[in-house]
């Protein structure tokens, strides 16, 4: 039986990705930063599905514990995904440097600290599959996304980079958009309901992608053509528009 990390396990869509990677017979290791909110999952999951699953503290932001997080973990995962981040008000942020570094030491530096940890493991060994989650936000840069977006399409660019490094080494690299996604981090946000998803919808979504080999994928599928319709606005144009 395989075995999937989880980075960011106490997250809504990590939970939903755990649990549907549990119903197709896959281990999990659940890895947050505060694990001891996981025990009621970890069981579920253990009962639900009838898989193993263990639960790990790792903190995104604590880059000099993460050689030692990846080489305790027993087994070694098949699977590794990235699922922490953090959004936070980007007028705040703006603002003040503290909030705008946070940001992009969670969304971008976490994720390649970790990552490249997990790469060089599974490229040795010429197996294995790393899935980041991303965010349509880092597909253009816009004043209501200022912070968030750019750590994205750091991120974005990392995974692409990394797809392309790993290639050769039989090791997949799956990049996942999504939209909006109904979650604690969006709480407070008023969110569209036809473009927005439930974790659920993401989590089947990001399976069916996985299995599938898919290099990019966006969850729900029409926001690829809503991106591409923004990324084709005119630097000129988009500059005055309110996004
Ligand atoms: N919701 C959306 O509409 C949406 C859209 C596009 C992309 N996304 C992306 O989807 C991912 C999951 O977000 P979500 O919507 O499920 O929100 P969420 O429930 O707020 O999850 C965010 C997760 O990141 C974890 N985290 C933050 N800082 C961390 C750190 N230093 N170390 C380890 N974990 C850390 C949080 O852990 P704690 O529980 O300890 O705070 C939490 O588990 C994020 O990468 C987000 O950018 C979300």
């Amino acid at each position: 039986m395989e075995t999937v990390l989880i980075l960011g396990a106490t997250s809504d869509i990590a939970i939903a990705i755990a649990k549907k990677f549990a119903s197709q017979k896959y281990n999990i290791q659940l890895a947050a930063r505060k694990p001891e909110q996981l025990e009621a999952v970890q069981s579920d999951i253990k009962i639900r599905y009838g898989v193993d699953c263990s639960v790990h503290a790792f903190d995104a932001l604590q880059y000099h514990t993460h050689n030692l997080f990846f080489e305790g973990l027993a087994p070694k995962p098949d699977i590794t995904i990235s699922i922490f981040g953090i959004m936070d008000e980007e007028e705040d942020a703006f603002n003040n440097w503290e909030l705008t570094q946070r940001m992009i030491n969670t969304n971008y530096t976490g994720a390649v600290s970790i990552l490249n940890i997990a790469a060089k493991y599974y490229i040795g060994r010429k197996q294995g599959a790393i899935i980041g989650i991303s965010s349509v936000a880092g597909d253009r840069g816009r004043a209501s996304k200022l912070i968030y977006g750019s750590s994205k399409a750091a991120f974005n660019a990392y995974l692409a980079g990394l797809r392309n490094k790993c290639f050769k080494g039989n090791v997949h690299v799956m990049t996942v958009k999504p939209g909006f996604v109904y979650t604690r981090m969006t709480e407070n946000m008023p969110l569209p309901k036809p473009l927005t998803s439930t974790t659920a919808q993401v989590a089947d979504i990001v399976y069916g992608g996985f299995e599938k080999k898919k290099n990019v994928i966006y969850v729900k599928w029409f926001w690829r053509y809503i991106m591409l319709i923004i990324k084709n606005i005119p630097e000129f144009q988009f500059k005055k528009m309110k996004l």
